[in-house]
Formats: C-alpha cells, structure tokens, sequence
C-alpha cells in the first residue's frame, strides 16, 4: 500500500509492471511507465475493474448460505400464580463455500483484492495462485469466525434483553399484585390489619415461589444457551429482589421508608405514598415527602389506632419475625399482639415500657418469658438472692433499681418495700413474707424450717381478776411457794412454769391480774393454747376477769374456768357461773363448751379434777410441733441484769433452741451464750413448749417479740438493724405527731403543766406497765411526759439526762448505782424506788395532784351592825349586833369594815345570845358576838360574814 509507482505496485502484488499497466489501461487507468506514479484512486480503479470481471467470471462458484431459526419456550409462573409462556426465538446464519473453488474470498485491503485480480489468469504464476487461494481461505475462515461470533454476541443480547423484561415484568407484576392486595385489605379493614399482613405475607410468599420457578426455569434456559454465570448473576439479582419485595410486604410501613428505590418500579412507587399515609398518621414529619403527593387515605380513625400503628412501625421487626414463626392459622395479627403484650397485663404503659427495656432478656426468651413469678419478700434481702427469685441476673435488678434512683451492689440488702417495688417493676408478683415463710428461704433453710413434727405439751395461761388466786393455784400445782413472797401480795411479772403430771407435761404461764398489766395478759392469751379464767368464788367476775375473756375469744383458746377459793365459806360458785354467762362463757353443763371446776388452793380440792379437764381439752387440740428444727417462739419477759446483760425469757413453740444458737428477737439479735430453765438450772437445749431464760442477746428484747433462730448470724444482724431504724422513724413520726398535737391542744386549754418521768425496771414487761399506767394519769392540766423508760438499775446517765429533761426518775425494782446517787443528790433529782405497781401508780397521782392548787372559794353568810360595845369580865371585849341580813354562825369568818373601808379579817370566836353560847343567829336578831384576837370595835362598825370553801382538786 506504501507502493506509489506501478513497478512498486507490481512487485508488490507479484506481477510485471507490464501486466499492472495492461490491468491499469483496461481499467481506465493510462499510466504508460512503470515508472509512473500511481494515487490511491487508481488503485481504487483498478479494484473495482477486477471485481466486475472477477464476478463475471466466477458467477457460478458454489457458496451457500443457511440460515436457521429455532423458536424455544420458557414457562413462568407469574404473582397470580398462571403459568406464562414466552416465546424464544434464536436464528443462527451459516455460510459453506466449496473448498475447491479459487479463493474468492472477500479479503479486506487492496492488496488481497489485488492478488485475487491475479486468480484468473492462473497459469501467470501457480505458485502466486495457491497463495492466493490460501489466503483467501483464511480470510473467509476469520470472516466466518468473525461472523459468528457477532451472530453470538447479538443473539445474547437479545436473550439477555428478553429475560431482563422478563423479569422486570414479574417483579413489576409481583410488586402490583401485592401492592393491591394489601391496599385492597388495608382499606377494608382499617383497624385489623392482621389480614394486611398475612395477605402481603402470602404475596411474599407467592413471589417467593414465583420467584422460585422463574429461577428454576431460567437456570435451565441457561443451561441451554451455555451462559449460566451470567443467568446465575441475573437469577441472584431477582432473588435479592424477590426478597426485598417480599420484606416490603411483611412490614410495609418501616420498609417503604428505608428500601432504595434503585429502580424504578412503576407499581412499587406508586404503592409507597398509600401505604405511609395509611399506616403513619399523616401530621408525623417523616412521612411528608411520601405522605405529599399522597391520595388522602381513608380517615386514620380513633386516636388510639394511631398509637397502635406507631407503635406497630416501632415493632415492625419483631413482629415480621414473629409472623415468620407462626403458622398460617394463627389469625392474631403479630404487630397488634406484640405490642398489647408489651403494654404488660397490667396495662401501664410505662411499666410496660420499662420491663421491656429492663427484662430484654425476658422478652426475647421463649413463652417462659411470660410467667409471673410469685416472689416472696422477706423484711430484707439481698440483691443477688432477689435476681435469684426472679430467676434474672442480678444486674438486672440493679438496673432497674438504678432506674428507681438506687446504686446498689450485688450483696446489698434491700428492705422489703424497695423489693417489692422493684419485682412489681420486673414484672412479677411481689408478696410478703413472713419471717418464718418457708418461701423466704433457700432450700437448705426452708429443710431445717420443716421437720418431722411430733406432739408437744400444751401450754396453759392462767388469767383472771387481781387477788383471785392465780398464782396460789400454780403454786400448789407446782408445790411452789410463789404467791407468798410476792411484793404487795400481786404478781407483777408473767411466770412461765413447767410442770410434769402424770398425763405428761404442762406448761403454765401465770399472768398478772392488776388493771396494769393489760399487754401481758394479751401476751400470755397470744402464747398459749388454753386459758384457764380464774374466778374467785366470793368475788366474782370483775373488769380484769372480763379483759381476760376478751383476751382469751380474740385469741380463740378454749377456756377452763377455775372458780377459786371455793372453800370459803362465803363462796358462790353458782352466781360466778351466772356471771360469767353473762359474759358469754358457758359452763358444759349448761350446753357451754366450756368446763366449770371449783377448786381450792388452801385445800387442793378440784385441782386434780382441773388438770384433768385442761389435759383433755389438750387432747383434743391435738397440739404438734417440729422437734428437730431450728428454734421458734416468742419472748415473754426481759431484762437487763448486771452482770449478764440481756436475758430474755422465752416459750419455745416449735423446734428446738440449743446452746449456740443465732437468734433474732424482734429488734435485736445475738447468739445464745447460756441457757437456764424456769428454775435457774442450766440446759443445753430446750424444745417445743418448754420456757427457757436466754442470755447472749445484744440488746434487751421487747416482751412480746416473736424470736427465731437463724443460721446466719449476719443476717440476723442484718434484719435486726432494719427492724430497729424502721422503728426509730416510726417512733420519730410518731413523737413530731404527738408534738403537733400537743401545740394544737395547748393553744387549747391554755397553759398545761409538764410532768416528765424516766421510768427504770427491772423486766420489760413491768416497765411497760408501769410506763402505761403512769401516763393514763395525764389531764388537761399536768400531762404524764415519758422521757425515756429502759430496764436495768438507774445510772448515771439516767440522771443526767433527768437533769436535763426536769424529769422525776422512778425505779422500779432497782436501784441507781453509786455514780447516780451522788449525781442525783447534788443535782437535787428526785428519784423514787417503788416495787409494786400501785405504788406507784398512787403516788405518781398524788404527787400531780399537790401540783394543782386548791381550789378556795369565798361563801358570804350575812351581815350585822355594831349597836354596842361591852367587856364582859371573863371573855372580853363583846360586840352587842343586830343582823341585818343573813346570819352568823360560830366559826365563820368576818371582815370589820368602818366606813366602808375593811379594818380586820379574822374569825369569830363565840356567838351568844342572852348569855348562851348558840351555834347562830339569824337576820333580825340581836346577838353578842366576840371576835377572836379582835378588840379595836367600836359602835356603828360593820360586820360581814363568810365562810372560805377550799376545794381540794384531785386528777
Ligand atoms: P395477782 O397475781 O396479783 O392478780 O393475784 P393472784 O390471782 O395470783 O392471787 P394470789 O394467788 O396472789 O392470791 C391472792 C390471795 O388469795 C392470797 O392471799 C391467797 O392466800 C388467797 N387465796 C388464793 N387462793 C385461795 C383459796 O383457794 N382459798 C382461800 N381461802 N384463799 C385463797
Ligand atoms: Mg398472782
């Protein structure tokens, strides 16, 4: 092609310049050298002269072309479910040239045309000829080749375009399909959309299976057209669609905001402004853009349909991947339910809110989550054994306590209220628990709480009227001598006394019968199993006797009724028994329940028949009790003794309390260091019904408290700590109550005296009593102020803080030490020892009333006038008077008054009348009267009569 003259030309296709020119001129080229300059026009010349003659002579060479047409079919089921075809069509084009023909092939470039212009005349140059030939064969084999593979390239295009709008097609149609289906539902049934969501769950479903088969089947078409990779890319690329159109249909609102709309799906588009107007109230910021150009959908409805859609958008998720786990024929709609379950049973939304939050794990565990647990809460617990209830991690509960405004640690305790508080916030049920709840155990301590439990000895409280014979009646049971060396011939202190008869053993509390002592009857009735009502026969029923009863009936403990002293000869057991049925206590005999023996503690008579009738009322009750269990029961007295500390006396109810022990006894606690029986014997171990006198508590208990044992010392501790600050803010708020009302009561009355007392005893129970008394005493005037009541001796601290209170200091039963004494004495405190309790009860009365001032009052009598005055020889100075109102009598008092100005007050010695003494005179009468200490009376002076009336005021 470089070749720019003939001969370059010639040589270059192999020919004589000569030739070239003979082809040249017959082309209508002249060119007479072949030197001469050839352009690329003549070359063109020439090329088109040799083609035509070319043609002409090979007219007739066998070349054949096929062209084939294959139609296929690929069957697709579409978002309805009908099976669709579409046809395939695939055309292929084959050209065949005959081998031996000359090589004609259409060779691109001059030169190959050029040496084809040599083919006819192939005696010129064999060996130039075969090389054209052979050329020419490569150049239609590459042609061919060529061809093909444009053939190839088209027919894939168009297979490929085909199956893209295939399936654009079924997504389009899918996306269609369930778009009006979930419209159709969604405007049909606005408030349930259950359906809505099982529809487009079905439409996904469908699409999925659609999408199924349309992948099955292409896969195959792929298979047939050898392009698998590239359908298997395509079939991915449908699949990710078919999923996105199917989670677009299970949770609507969410996805219709978050899907890309990365191709534009004429069906899906226009489908996403419906469905956010219909599923997101239309005022809702987000749902502007779509929500804009959006049809109005039909009215939202209640305000509360609203709510459930945002929250169901909120739980769309969950509630796509909770319909994934049902069944088809579960018709409740997973979003409603999910979020009516989470707004808790209770129905507080926050609480709802907060357990979804704080109980994650409950949440997203299976069914169990649902279970409210019954936990029961002891007065306090610690943090990991409240997770341990509730079967959480203990960071849970720190977490919601947190939430509550509380840093805690794992073993913190909690008191119960905190407790409670926190499990109703978990979502469970919280109950209280008694201290010996089994439930508020572990395991380990709820098998000790329960053992094998065997029959035990009644105990018996003896109850009636003061000086009735109570404690005569114990003692002669007992063979004991208690009654006679009790001060003031009472008892003061609740006695617990066991006694072994032949039908086994007994156990006797002996209750005091003076008024005082209200709480240790109802203490005594609390304890026990049977009352005896003791009733002296010539006394009959009295206020304490009928306190008792009422005791006894709230208790609800049969009642034996002993009418003692009945050998008295002024004894009348039968107007007791009338008596007492009056008060509701039925003798057997009468069709009572219960039994009537009179008995005598001089003689002994019917006190064997009353064991009898007390043993079998016991049989009947069929009393049991844990033996070998850990110690329950309740502290009858206590005391701080000197030497001992603490020491309490306790009735063991049930299981067995033993030297070592850790006991919690109300609000204090401590481990038993000895232990001595009623008799002040020491014992190791004390079960079921048997009184036992403890030491080793750290503070004095309150008669009354129920104790148990515990096995953990620091526990006992730590509920002993509890209780006490629980009762010291009762104790406060009850003080301030006490105050305000006492402003508001002296704003009032006016001015009220003070009377404030330290009351010191030697048992618990005395100093309750004594404290009770004393403060009845209180009235308008001079109130009782109890500033501190303990047990033990006085010391000095006791003093000192009398000194500064003001207070009295009344021991009862003890003494003030040294230190105390001398303080006392040099303070000027006055401190009273009493040991019987209406001594001081009595005195303290006393004492308030010398505080009130008598009252005096002025009574006028009468008034006279001095007519005359003589001196008898023997009396003295007489005034002769004449009554002018009134009278006078002997003794009365008198005020001298001259001129209307009083000159004497003073009494009158004597009245006479015609020399006789008389007792008085009456108006209009003349008498003598002599004034006593009294001469200076002159005539016209006046005298007025009058009496002082001093009326004593008592409380
Ligand atoms: P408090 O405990 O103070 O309520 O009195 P109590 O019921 O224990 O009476 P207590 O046993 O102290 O007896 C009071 C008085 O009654 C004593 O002087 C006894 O001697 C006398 N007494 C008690 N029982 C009998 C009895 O059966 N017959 C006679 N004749 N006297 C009795
Ligand atoms: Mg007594």
């Amino acid at each position: 092609m470089s070749s720019n003259t003939v001969a370059e030309f010639a040589s270059e296709l192999k020919k004589t310049p000569e030739v070239l020119l003979d082809q040249l001129k017959s082309a209508g080229v002249v060119k007479s050298a072949s030197s001469d300059a050839l352009t690329e026009a003549d070359k063109q010349k020439l090329l088109a002269h040799l083609q035509a003659s070319h043609g002409v002579a090979h007219g007739d060479r066998k070349k054949i072309t096929l062209v084939t047409k294959s139609t296929s079919e690929i069957k697709q089921a579409d978002a309805t479910g009908k099976a669709r075809t579409i046809q395939v069509e695939v055309r292929k084009k084959r050209t065949f040239v005959k081998r031996d023909e000359a090589a004609e092939a259409a060779v691109v470039g001059v030169g190959v045309q050029a040496a084809e212009e040599a083919a006819p005349e192939p005696d010129h140059n064999p060996e130039l000829v075969r090389r054209e030939e052979e050329a020419r064969r490569q150049a239609e084999l590459i042609r061919r080749q060529e061809e093909e593979l444009a053939e190839k390239r088209r027919e894939r295009e168009a297979r490929e375009q085909r199956e893209r709008e295939a399936a654009e097609r079924a997504a389009a149609y899918a996306a269609q399909e369930a778009e009006k289906k979930a419209q159709a539902s969604a405007i049909k049934q606005e408030a349930t959309r259950e359906q809505a969501a099982e529809a487009a769950a079905r439409a996904a479903a469908q699409a999925e299976a659609r999408e199924k088969a349309e992948a099955e089947s292409r896969a195959r078409a792929a298979e047939e057209s050898a392009r698998a990779s590239d359908l298997e890319e395509r079939r991915r690329k449908a699949l990710e669609e078919a999923a996105a159109i199917r989670s677009m249909m299970s949770a609507p609102a969410k996805v219709l905001v978050a899907k890309k709309p990365e191709e534009p799906k004429p069906a899906a588009r226009a489908a996403e402004p419906k469905k956010g107007t219909l599923h997101k109230p239309a005022t809702t910021p987000g749902a502007a853009p779509r929500g804009a150009a959006a049809p109005a959908a039909p009215a939202g409805g209640s305000g509360k349909e609203v709510k459930s859609a945002k929250l169901s958008s909120s739980w769309a998720g969950d509630a796509a991947k909770k319909k994934e786990m049902k069944t088809r024929g579960d018709t409740g709609s997973g979003a409603a339910r999910g979020s009516a379950w989470r707004a808790g049973p209770k129905g507080g939304g926050r609480r709802g809110n907060d357990r979804d939050r704080g109980g994650d794990h409950h949440a997203h565990a299976s069914t169990a989550e649902a279970r409210i647990i019954e936990v029961h809460v002891p007065e306090t617990i610690t943090v990991a054994e409240l997770a341990h209830k509730m079967s959480i991690k203990a960071s849970e509960v720190i977490k919601a306590l947190m939430k509550m405004g509380q840093m805690v640690t794992i073993n913190q305790p909690l008191d119960q209220d905190t407790a409670m508080i926190v499990v109703e916030e978990l979502g469970h049920k919280a109950v209280v628990a008694a201290l010996d709840d089994p439930e508020a155990f572990t395991d380990e301590e709820a098998a000790l709480q329960t053992a094998e439990v065997l029959p035990r000895a009644p105990v018996v409280t003896v109850m009636g009227h003061v000086d009735h014979g109570k404690t005569s009646l114990l003692d002669y049971i007992r063979r004991t001598k208690v009654a006679s060396g009790e001060a003031g011939g009472i008892t003061q202190h609740i006695g617990a006394y066991h006694v072994d008869t032949p039908r086994g053993m007994v156990t006797f509390l002996d209750t005091p019968g003076h008024e005082a002592f209200t709480a240790m009857r109802a203490r005594g009735a609390q304890a026990t199993d049977i009352v005896i009502l003791v009733v002296a026969a010539d006394d009959g029923v009295m206020p304490q006797t009928k306190e008792a009863i009422k005791h006894a009936k709230a208790a609800k403990v049969p009642i034996v009724v002993a009418i003692t002293k009945a050998d008295k000869p002024d004894a009348n057991p039968d107007r007791v028994k009338q008596e007492l049925v009056v008060e509701e206590v039925v003798p057997e005999e009468y069709g009572g329940d219960s039994p009537f023996v009179p008995v005598s503690s001089k003689t002994g008579m019917g006190i064997d028949d009353l064991l009898e009738q007390v043993l079998l009322q016991a049989e009947v009750l069929e009393l049991k009790a844990p033996v070998d269990s850990l110690a329950k029961g309740l502290v009858i007295e206590a005391q701080l003794d000197k030497g001992r500390g603490p020491v309490a006396t306790v009735l063991v109810q049930s299981g067995t309390l033993k030297v070592g022990d850790v006991v919690l006894a109300g609000q204090t606690y401590g481990r038993v260091r000895a232990m001595l029986d009623e008799n002040g014997r020491v014992t190791k171990a004390a079960g079921p019904s048997l009184p036992v006198e403890i030491q080793g508590l750290t503070e004095v208990p309150q008669a009354g408290d129920e104790f148990m044992v515990l096995q953990d010392e620091r526990r006992a501790r730590e509920i002993a700590t509890y209780r006490a600050g629980k009762f010291r803010n009762t104790k406060l708020a009850k003080q301030q109550a006490a105050k305000l009302e006492n402003v508001f009561a002296d704003m009032t009355a006016g001015e009220v005296k003070y009377l404030p007392i330290i009351i010191k005893a030697d048992v618990q129970g005395s100093q309750e009593a004594l404290a009770a008394s004393l403060l009845k005493l209180s009235t308008d005037e001079i109130r009782v102020q109890l500033v501190y009541a303990g047990v033990g001796g006085i010391s000095e601290s006791d003093i000192n803080l009398a000194i500064a209170s003001k207070a009295i200091v009344i021991g009862f039963n003890v003494r003030a030490d040294t230190g105390a004494r001398k303080t006392a004495e040099s303070n000027d405190v006055g401190v009273h020892y009493y040991n019987i309790i209406y001594d001081a009860v009595d005195e303290l009365k006393a004492a308030m009333s010398g505080m009130l001032a008598p009252e005096q009052r002025e009574e006028a009598l009468g008034t006279a006038e001095i007519r005359t005055v003589f001196v008898a020889s023997k009396i003295g100075t007489v005034a002769g008077s004449y009554i002018t109102s009134g009278q006078v009598t002997r003794g009365c008092k008198f005020r001298l008054l001259r001129d209307n100005v009083v000159v004497y007050t003073g009494d009158i010695e004597s009245v006479r009348r015609l020399k006789d003494d008389v007792k008085e005179v009456k108006e209009g009468f003349e008498c003598g009267i002599k004034l006593k200490n009294y001469n200076d009376i002159k005539e016209g002076d006046q005298l007025e009569f009058f009496e002082i009336k001093e009326i004593a005021r008592t409380l």
